[in-house]
């Protein structure tokens, strides 16, 4: 009797514990594509597990665009919850060229090929104080489409910031973008 209670016990410790960890280690890990001195990888997988927050399409005289931004699994799910971006939640943006065409629904326009990706990672820890790809509670970077593993961008304050100053107090994210991140009516 009392072996069977203890196992009991100790089997839920283990449920308990497994699922603890899975929110903090499994889903939140973004740190996993970040080395020692701040350099941010792509992550190689965002098409198959990440989470489409929403899309913008930019009109644009030079070629139209069509911006995807996905986000690390169960970034929604926090943000809804908590009102903020967990520490570890990464984010990417497509940008792609468009296509269009008269199609039964009208003048479509869809997604035709890859031009650039943006990556942030959020930092509530301030990991990187002399990288200046870490700044304002995030890693910051740039990828593009003819050499997609190499990070180009070299700092926050020039290449990110003027342009994310109008989103600053949603946490540099323009998250009026991304229906997903309130709940579904
Ligand atoms: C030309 C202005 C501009 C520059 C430069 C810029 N961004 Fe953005 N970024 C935006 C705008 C505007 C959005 C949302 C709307 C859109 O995509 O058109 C956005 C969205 C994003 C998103 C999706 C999450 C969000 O904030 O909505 C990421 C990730 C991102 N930017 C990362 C970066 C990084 C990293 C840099 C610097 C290496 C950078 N951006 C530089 C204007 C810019």
């Amino acid at each position: 009797m009392t072996s069977r209670i203890s196992f009991v016990i100790l089997a839920l410790v283990v449920v308990g514990y497994l699922s603890v960890n899975s929110q903090t280690t499994g889903t939140f890990n973004g740190f996993q594509y970040v080395d020692k001195t701040g350099n941010i990888r792509k992550p190689a997988d965002f098409r198959d597990h990440y989470e489409l927050l929403g899309t913008w399409w930019v009109a644009d005289p030079t070629g139209n665009q069509m911006h995807m931004t996905y986000a690390s699994p169960g970034a929604a799910e926090y943000y809804r919850k908590n009102g903020k971006f967990a520490d570890g939640t990464v984010m990417v943006k497509e940008i792609m060229k468009t296509d269009h065409a008269q199609m039964t629904t009208g003048d479509a326009h869809w997604a035709s090929g890859d031009i650039q990706w943006f990556v942030m990672v959020k930092d509530d820890k301030n990991r990187f104080p002399n990288n200046p790809l870490w700044d304002k509670g995030w890693g910051w970077a740039l990828f593009k489409a003819d050499a997609p593993d190499k990070q180009v961008a070299t700092a926050f304050k020039t290449d990110c910031m003027s342009c994310h100053i109008p989103a600053q107090s949603t946490d540099w994210v323009y998250v009026q973008g991304y229906p997903v991140l309130k709940s579904a009516k």
